[in-house]
Protein backbone atom coordinates (compact mmCIF):
# COMPACT_ATOMS: atom_id res chain seq x y z
CA UNK A 1 0.00 0.00 0.00
CA UNK A 2 1.49 3.35 -1.01
CA UNK A 3 0.98 5.49 2.47
CA UNK A 4 1.56 8.89 1.02
CA UNK A 5 -1.19 8.29 -1.63
CA UNK A 6 -3.33 6.57 1.37
CA UNK A 7 -2.45 10.38 3.24
CA UNK A 8 -3.32 12.89 0.63
CA UNK A 9 -6.96 11.26 0.56
CA UNK A 10 -6.97 10.48 4.27
CA UNK A 11 -5.11 13.90 5.42
CA UNK A 12 -5.69 13.83 9.09
CA UNK A 13 -3.36 12.11 11.10
CA UNK A 14 -4.05 11.25 15.26
CA UNK A 15 -1.73 10.62 17.77
CA UNK A 16 -2.31 7.71 19.97
CA UNK A 17 -1.13 7.67 23.36
CA UNK A 18 -1.70 4.82 25.64
CA UNK A 19 0.11 2.67 28.66
CA UNK A 20 -2.10 -0.17 27.79
CA UNK A 21 -2.79 -1.86 24.57
CA UNK A 22 -6.87 -2.13 25.60
CA UNK A 23 -6.95 1.48 25.35
CA UNK A 24 -4.94 1.77 22.49
CA UNK A 25 -7.14 -0.43 20.74
CA UNK A 26 -10.17 1.23 21.59
CA UNK A 27 -8.66 4.72 21.13
CA UNK A 28 -7.49 3.90 17.51
CA UNK A 29 -11.54 2.28 16.89
CA UNK A 30 -13.13 5.10 17.97
CA UNK A 31 -10.80 7.12 15.63
CA UNK A 32 -11.55 4.73 12.68
CA UNK A 33 -15.47 4.90 13.63
CA UNK A 34 -15.46 8.90 13.05
CA UNK A 35 -13.77 8.34 9.66
CA UNK A 36 -10.06 7.91 10.02
CA UNK A 37 -7.87 5.85 8.45
CA UNK A 38 -4.16 6.45 9.23
CA UNK A 39 -2.68 7.11 13.47
CA UNK A 40 0.34 7.50 14.68
CA UNK A 41 0.81 5.76 17.84
CA UNK A 42 3.38 7.53 19.90
CA UNK A 43 6.42 6.25 21.85
CA UNK A 44 5.74 8.31 24.81
CA UNK A 45 4.96 5.32 27.48
CA UNK A 46 6.77 1.94 28.29
CA UNK A 47 4.28 0.22 26.78
CA UNK A 48 3.86 1.91 23.08
CA UNK A 49 5.63 -1.22 21.47
CA UNK A 50 2.70 -3.35 23.12
CA UNK A 51 0.45 -0.86 21.89
CA UNK A 52 1.36 -0.16 18.20
CA UNK A 53 1.18 -4.16 18.06
CA UNK A 54 -2.07 -4.63 19.63
CA UNK A 55 -3.36 -2.01 17.06
CA UNK A 56 -2.04 -3.68 13.99
CA UNK A 57 -2.91 -6.87 15.37
CA UNK A 58 -6.84 -5.90 16.45
CA UNK A 59 -7.72 -2.65 14.16
CA UNK A 60 -7.14 -3.97 10.96
CA UNK A 61 -9.62 -0.38 9.46
CA UNK A 62 -6.84 1.36 10.81
CA UNK A 63 -3.19 1.68 9.50
CA UNK A 64 -0.90 2.25 12.61
CA UNK A 65 2.49 3.91 12.51
CA UNK A 66 4.60 4.46 14.97
CA UNK A 67 5.34 8.42 16.30
CA UNK A 68 8.01 9.44 18.17
CA UNK A 69 10.59 7.63 16.86
CA UNK A 70 14.01 8.92 18.87
CA UNK A 71 16.85 6.40 17.43
CA UNK A 72 17.13 3.69 14.90
CA UNK A 73 16.60 1.10 17.82
CA UNK A 74 13.39 2.20 18.26
CA UNK A 75 12.68 2.59 14.47
CA UNK A 76 13.30 -1.10 14.18
CA UNK A 77 11.31 -2.13 16.84
CA UNK A 78 8.81 -0.22 15.73
CA UNK A 79 8.80 -2.15 12.62
CA UNK A 80 9.13 -5.52 14.32
CA UNK A 81 5.36 -4.21 15.77
CA UNK A 82 3.62 -3.77 12.78
CA UNK A 83 4.45 -0.05 12.29
CA UNK A 84 3.67 0.49 8.80
CA UNK A 85 6.06 4.02 8.93
CA UNK A 86 7.62 6.18 11.32
CA UNK A 87 6.98 9.61 12.34
CA UNK A 88 10.31 11.41 14.38
CA UNK A 89 10.05 14.85 15.93
CA UNK A 90 13.43 15.36 14.50
CA UNK A 91 15.51 14.94 11.62
CA UNK A 92 17.70 11.70 12.54
CA UNK A 93 19.75 10.31 9.69
CA UNK A 94 20.10 6.89 11.46
CA UNK A 95 16.02 6.58 11.98
CA UNK A 96 15.91 8.09 7.91
CA UNK A 97 18.65 4.83 7.40
CA UNK A 98 16.08 2.42 9.08
CA UNK A 99 13.03 3.41 6.99
CA UNK A 100 14.54 3.24 3.70
CA UNK A 101 16.35 -0.09 4.44
CA UNK A 102 13.01 -1.63 5.44
CA UNK A 103 11.46 0.01 2.53
CA UNK A 104 9.14 1.99 4.59
CA UNK A 105 7.62 5.98 4.61
CA UNK A 106 9.83 7.84 7.16
CA UNK A 107 8.10 11.83 8.30
CA UNK A 108 10.73 13.29 10.14
CA UNK A 109 10.12 16.16 12.23
CA UNK A 110 11.79 19.07 10.48
CA UNK A 111 11.15 23.18 11.52
CA UNK A 112 14.09 25.28 9.46
CA UNK A 113 15.34 25.26 6.04
CA UNK A 114 18.51 23.48 6.51
CA UNK A 115 16.09 20.69 8.27
CA UNK A 116 14.49 20.34 5.14
CA UNK A 117 17.19 20.72 2.29
CA UNK A 118 19.15 17.98 4.84
CA UNK A 119 16.01 15.92 4.38
CA UNK A 120 16.04 16.40 0.98
CA UNK A 121 19.15 15.35 0.50
CA UNK A 122 18.64 12.54 2.15
CA UNK A 123 16.29 11.64 -1.00
CA UNK A 124 12.91 12.45 1.20
CA UNK A 125 9.89 13.61 -0.53
CA UNK A 126 7.23 14.27 2.44
CA UNK A 127 8.34 15.78 5.77
CA UNK A 128 7.01 16.69 9.19
CA UNK A 129 7.03 20.49 9.80
CA UNK A 130 7.11 20.39 13.63
CA UNK A 131 6.08 22.51 15.64
CA UNK A 132 4.07 23.71 13.59
CA UNK A 133 2.22 26.85 15.58
CA UNK A 134 5.41 27.73 17.28
CA UNK A 135 7.84 27.51 14.00
CA UNK A 136 5.83 30.39 12.26
CA UNK A 137 2.50 28.52 11.33
CA UNK A 138 1.33 28.74 7.96
CA UNK A 139 3.30 31.66 6.42
CA UNK A 140 6.63 29.76 7.39
CA UNK A 141 5.18 26.77 5.94
CA UNK A 142 4.68 28.38 2.78
CA UNK A 143 7.90 30.06 2.29
CA UNK A 144 9.29 26.65 2.79
CA UNK A 145 7.18 24.93 0.52
CA UNK A 146 8.14 28.27 -1.85
CA UNK A 147 11.74 27.32 -2.02
CA UNK A 148 11.70 23.51 -1.62
CA UNK A 149 9.01 22.81 -4.57
CA UNK A 150 8.81 19.11 -4.69
CA UNK A 151 8.45 18.77 -0.75
CA UNK A 152 5.54 17.78 1.01
CA UNK A 153 4.83 18.90 4.22
CA UNK A 154 2.91 17.48 7.76
CA UNK A 155 2.32 20.02 9.93
CA UNK A 156 1.66 18.91 13.31
CA UNK A 157 1.86 21.03 17.10
CA UNK A 158 -0.43 22.85 17.55
CA UNK A 159 -3.26 21.82 14.43
CA UNK A 160 -7.11 22.09 15.97
CA UNK A 161 -10.20 22.23 14.21
CA UNK A 162 -9.93 26.03 14.13
CA UNK A 163 -7.14 26.07 11.66
CA UNK A 164 -7.05 22.86 10.21
CA UNK A 165 -8.43 23.82 7.30
CA UNK A 166 -6.12 26.86 6.52
CA UNK A 167 -3.11 24.05 6.61
CA UNK A 168 -4.94 21.57 4.21
CA UNK A 169 -5.25 24.46 1.95
CA UNK A 170 -1.52 24.80 1.14
CA UNK A 171 -1.20 22.59 -1.48
CA UNK A 172 2.29 21.37 0.16
CA UNK A 173 0.61 19.95 3.10
CA UNK A 174 0.26 16.13 2.73
CA UNK A 175 -1.73 15.83 5.56
CA UNK A 176 -1.73 17.57 9.45
CA UNK A 177 -1.21 15.15 12.44
CA UNK A 178 -2.29 15.87 16.19
CA UNK A 179 -3.47 15.29 19.49
CA UNK A 180 -6.41 17.10 19.86
CA UNK A 181 -8.33 14.21 18.30
CA UNK A 182 -7.59 12.01 21.58
CA UNK A 183 -7.80 13.60 24.70
CA UNK A 184 -6.89 12.55 27.55
CA UNK A 185 -9.32 13.25 29.89
CA UNK A 186 -11.67 11.81 27.55
CA UNK A 187 -9.65 8.21 26.84
CA UNK A 188 -9.62 9.04 31.32
CA UNK A 189 -13.69 9.14 31.07
CA UNK A 190 -13.81 6.28 28.56
CA UNK A 191 -15.70 8.69 26.75
CA UNK A 192 -14.82 7.03 23.17
CA UNK A 193 -18.01 8.67 21.16
CA UNK A 194 -16.28 11.99 21.93
CA UNK A 195 -13.04 10.44 20.12
CA UNK A 196 -15.41 9.51 17.08
CA UNK A 197 -17.32 12.61 16.76
CA UNK A 198 -13.84 14.56 17.07
CA UNK A 199 -12.71 12.25 14.46
CA UNK A 200 -15.68 13.14 12.22
CA UNK A 201 -15.66 16.21 12.98
CA UNK A 202 -11.63 16.49 11.00
CA UNK A 203 -12.50 14.21 8.65
CA UNK A 204 -15.67 16.65 7.25
CA UNK A 205 -13.22 19.86 7.38
CA UNK A 206 -10.39 17.61 5.84
CA UNK A 207 -13.23 17.01 2.67
CA UNK A 208 -14.15 20.03 2.64
CA UNK A 209 -10.68 21.60 2.38
CA UNK A 210 -10.06 19.28 -0.13
CA UNK A 211 -13.06 19.14 -2.24
CA UNK A 212 -13.42 15.33 -1.86
CA UNK A 213 -16.92 16.03 -0.38
CA UNK A 214 -18.31 16.72 -3.76
C1 LIG B 1 3.50 15.42 17.83
O1 LIG B 1 4.25 14.64 18.35
O2 LIG B 1 3.25 15.33 16.63
C2 LIG B 1 2.94 16.55 18.63
O3 LIG B 1 3.12 16.36 19.98
C3 LIG B 1 1.53 16.85 18.36
O4 LIG B 1 1.30 18.15 18.76
P1 LIG B 1 -0.10 18.58 19.35
O5 LIG B 1 -0.19 17.89 20.67
O6 LIG B 1 -0.04 20.09 19.48
O7 LIG B 1 -1.17 18.14 18.42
Amino acid sequence: MNITELLSNNPVVPLVQADDPAIAVKTSRALAAGGLKVAEVVFRTDRALECLQAVADEVPEMIAGAGTVLSAEQANAALDHGAQFIVSPGLDDGVVGVAKERGVPVYPGTMTPSEVQHAFNLGLDTVKFFPASIAGGIPALKALASVFRTMKFMPTGGVSPGNLADFLAIPAVLACGGSWLTPADKIAAGDYDAITQLAAEAVAIAKRARGLDK
